[in-house]
């Protein structure tokens, strides 16, 4: 099959992306098929490149500066995405884009224009998902738990003070960007007189700033490929929350595959990562964060629709603990993406 990997973009997690997407590239070329790795802000990347870049590990700590990727915005070739003859003459694209819009929706509304297949989720529920307010409305309505919270919004006049903030949730919150990935502009705030702060950093990445109640506990994850959950993940970061850089960086946090759960646990956070996926009409794949209270409750988080693909990623790992390789993933979801209706000009027939 003629497969175009996207990878890069814009976003604030670019190199992560791009760390996905040269493995995915690699993967499935070894499979056999016919692939090209295309990078919206710089154009086609050839083989003998990839190569160079997995070499010299493309992932740094620190995600890129928001001058850098402002930069890069104004010359992306992400407009004419649907005119390069990579992408109109896939079969499918393979998106490997993580954060911006590569998972909002954005780049998968561009492909149904055009008529080109991709993988994971349409572009409604991409911009559902990268929206935590609007998904944390549509999990109660569908029974999943998931914590209280108040959004402010960078236009509205008065914001939420903090006695506003104690009454309705307590200390501590944590404040971060609605829109955003990789715990990139969030903060942990434990006392009223940091929370203005908190609310600007985060403003810096969205105009609209959850401050969710804090949920102390176990982090959980939990994927879902096609129509099944697969094995449970807990993480152990080094860091009281998982934050960017134990995200990333080698030995920062462990993940234990299948978690330490009761069989009645599993089978219940399962059900209700199954509920989540449903509820935001997500497709394919994805990647469901929970956080479980000492008690046993589960909090939904969020839904990533584009989950990290990197060496030390959690779909990975969940797919390996249940004795699938890499390659067989990737091949999955690109199987899972041709089950489609041919796409017609016009719009992806979701059924
Ligand atoms: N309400 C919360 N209670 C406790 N920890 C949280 C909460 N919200 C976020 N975190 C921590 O921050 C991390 C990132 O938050 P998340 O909502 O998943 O956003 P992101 O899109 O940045 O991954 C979580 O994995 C968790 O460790
Ligand atoms: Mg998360």
């Amino acid at each position: 099959m003629k497969i175009t990997v996207l990878l890069g973009g814009t976003s604030a997690e670019r190199d992560v992306s791009l760390a996905s997407g040269l493995r995915i590239a690699r993967a499935l070329r070894e499979l056999g098929h016919d692939v090209t790795s295309l990078d919206p802000a710089r154009g086609v990347i050839d083989e003998r490149e990839e190569r160079a870049m997995e070499h010299a590990g493309v992932m740094k700590v620190a995600p890129p500066s928001l001058s850098a990727l402002e930069h890069m915005t104004r010359t992306s070739l992400s407009p004419s995405l649907g005119t390069l003859p990579a992408v109109r003459k896939a079969d499918v694209v393979f998106l490997a884009l993580h954060g911006g819009a590569g998972e909002d929706g954005t780049v998968q509304a561009l492909l149904d224009m055009v008529g080109v297949r991709y993988t994971g989720s349409g572009h409604l529920a991409s911009a559902l998902a990268m929206d935590k307010d609007l998904s944390k409305i549509l999990f109660r309505a569908a029974q999943v738990p998931t914590a209280d919270w108040l959004l402010v919004s960078q236009a509205s006049a008065v914001r939420p003070d903090s006695a506003c903030v104690e009454r309705e949730l307590g200390w501590p919150v944590v404040v971060k960007p609605s829109k955003q990935g990789s715990t990139v502009g969030l903060s942990v705030v434990r006392a009223g007189a940091d929370l203005a702060s908190a609310i600007t950093e985060a403003m810096r990445y969205d105009d609209e700033v959850m401050i969710e109640r804090f949920v102390p506990g176990r982090e959980l994850t939990v994927s879902v490929l096609g129509d099944r959950a697969l094995p449970v993940g807990e993480i152990f970061p080094r860091h009281e929350i998982y934050d960017y850089e134990c995200k990333y960086t080698p030995g920062m946090a462990r993940e234990e595959f299948p978690a330490k759960l009761s069989a009645n646990e599993t089978t219940e956070i399962q059900r209700l990562a199954l509920a989540a996926f449903r509820a935001l009409k997500l497709d394919g794949y994805a990647r469901i964060d929970f956080r479980m209270t000492e008690s046993g409750e589960f909090f939904c988080l969020e839904a990533n629709t584009l989950p990290g693909m990197t060496p030390l990623s959690l779909l990975p790992q969940a797919a390996a603990a249940m004795g699938m390789d890499f390659g067989a993933l990737c091949e999955r979801i690109v199987q899972l993406a041709m089950a489609h209706p041919s796409p017609a000009i016009g719009g992806r027939h979701d059924t």
